[in-house]
């Protein structure tokens, strides 16, 4: 048998970590220069199941690479339906449900009232596990952490000693203790003060330890992540939704881009743009990278045009995109804090979820952005709030704000004339 492996290279100095032998977390070499560091898997020949199996982590196993890796590692394909199961089984005990694949329709009504001429789809996140689509990102992780103790491999040796931990205010934290709760794994989570009360009573209910980050005088970043990254130094494993900080985050919630893609090939529509709210990155990345699959596999005959959506009161990256104008994508790999550093000023917005002082997976999206002839829109206040406003009462579905701002971009620009779609997500509390 070849021994096992599951390859993932960082896409800014090229660093190779083989996820059979050593954590596919944070790039080996961050920290050390101006580099953006992002271990991303290496994808085999993107093959799309021909099978019904309404879980993802099912129906897509073959294109997630800790599947690719308990393979190689000698697990049978009955042992990862097993993990899958046994996880669905729980979050259904915890949390209501489990993964299936979520609702995605077109609204008429709603594109009508927004003066949008074209199709208008909308995929609905927030009866996923914790009510959003955060929990694609962890549940790569956690698959991951079964994969390498199922497998006895070394480099998972003492990893059930260590805590997980998450910096979030919201849906992420969620995620992540409805996650960690399934797989009986003890929890930190870094919260700012003014997280809300529902979300830190439900935390709580789910046993994870609570640390509050107040903000510092003189300290640059969200205080949160900092201390999130100093648990993660001190030995906790990195169950955040960043990229930069865990190489398997965005893998699991590309899961979303391949059911998207999957549910206009079935309609017979090829998707023309895709509105995505953005505060942290992972999402958009994660959309970018698995539309690309769906196209490289001919599911969609292109990868749509990625429109990341910031709100005025926190930019960085639409900051970033303009800066690119005049630079190129290898170029900006190089000199990070040319593009991306922290937002200078305390955010508010009535999309508090994307309020991140940095876009931490920026670079990938600027990638897609420019493959796909997309780009970055700043909306305000009002339209997001008309956005909200609509989005809940034309499709039924209660996003909140932070959830509908995708369709507030699409408001902000309704120029385009062929199908596009939204993402709803993140259930209003
Ligand atoms: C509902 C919802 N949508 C989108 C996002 C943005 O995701 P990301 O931080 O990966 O850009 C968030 C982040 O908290 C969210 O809660």
């Amino acid at each position: 048998m070849t021994p096992a492996s599951a390859p993932f290279v960082c896409h800014g100095c090229g660093a190779r970590v083989d996820a059979a032998a050593a954590l596919p977390f944070r790039c080996p070499n961050a920290g050390a220069d101006d580099v953006d560091h992002l271990l991303l898997p290496v994808d085999g020949a993107p093959v799309f199941p021909s099978v019904r199996e309404d879980n993802p982590y099912l129906r897509y196993r073959h294109l997630l690479s800790p599947y690719r890796l308990a393979r190689s590692a000698g697990l049978s394909d009955d042992a990862w339906t097993e993990f899958v199961g046994r996880l669905d089984e729980q979050l259904v005990d915890i949390d209501g449900s489990g993964f299936r694949i979520t609702p995605m329709a077109a609204q008429p009504e709603l594109a009508q009232a927004i003066g949008f001429g074209g199709a208008l789809w909308v995929k609905n996140e927030t009866g996923n596990v914790s009510g959003s689509h955060k929990a694609r990102h962890l549940m790569g992780v956690m698959l991951y952490l079964r994969v390498i103790a199922a497998a006895r491999l070394s480099v998972g040796d003492g990893l059930t000693h260590r805590r997980l931990a998450i910096a979030s205010c919201g849906n992420a934290a969620l995620a992540a203790a409805v996650i960690a709760r399934a797989a009986d794994w003890p929890l930190d989570v870094f919260i700012p003060p003014d997280a809300s009360a529902a979300v830190v009573s439900r935390l709580k209910e789910l046993g994870a330890r609570i640390s509050v980050c107040a903000r510092q005088g003189g300290e640059a970043g969200d205080p949160c992540f900092l201390r999130f990254r100093e648990a993660v130094q001190a030995g906790a494993i990195p169950f955040g939704v960043q990229g930069t900080e865990n190489g398997l985050a965005v893998e699991g919630a590309r899961t979303l881009a391949f059911e998207m893609a999957e549910a206009f090939a079935v309609a017979r529509q090829a998707p023309e743009a895709v509105f995505v709210q953005v505060g942290g990155g992972a999402l958009a990345s994660a959309l970018g990278q698995g539309l690309a699959l769906a196209a490289a596999a001919g599911l969609i005959a292109k990868a749509p045009r990625l429109i990341a959506v910031q709100t005025a009161g926190c930019a960085p990256l639409d900051r970033a995109w303009r800066k690119m104008a005049d630079a190129h994508l290898a170029e900006a790999g190089q000199h990070r804090s040319r593009f991306m550093w922290p937002w200078e000023s305390v955010p508010h917005s009535i999309a508090h979820g994307i309020l991140d002082d940095e876009t931490y997976d920026w670079l990938e999206i600027v990638k897609a952005m420019q493959q796909t002839g997309g780009r970055s829109l700043v909306v305000d206040e009002e339209t997001l709030a008309r956005a909200n406003e609509l989005g809940r009462r034309l499709t039924g579905i209660p996003a909140s704000a932070t959830g509908t701002a995708g369709l507030a971009g699409l408001m902000a620009d309704p120029t385009g004339s062929g199908p596009a779609a939204v993402i709803f997500s993140g259930v209003d509390r």
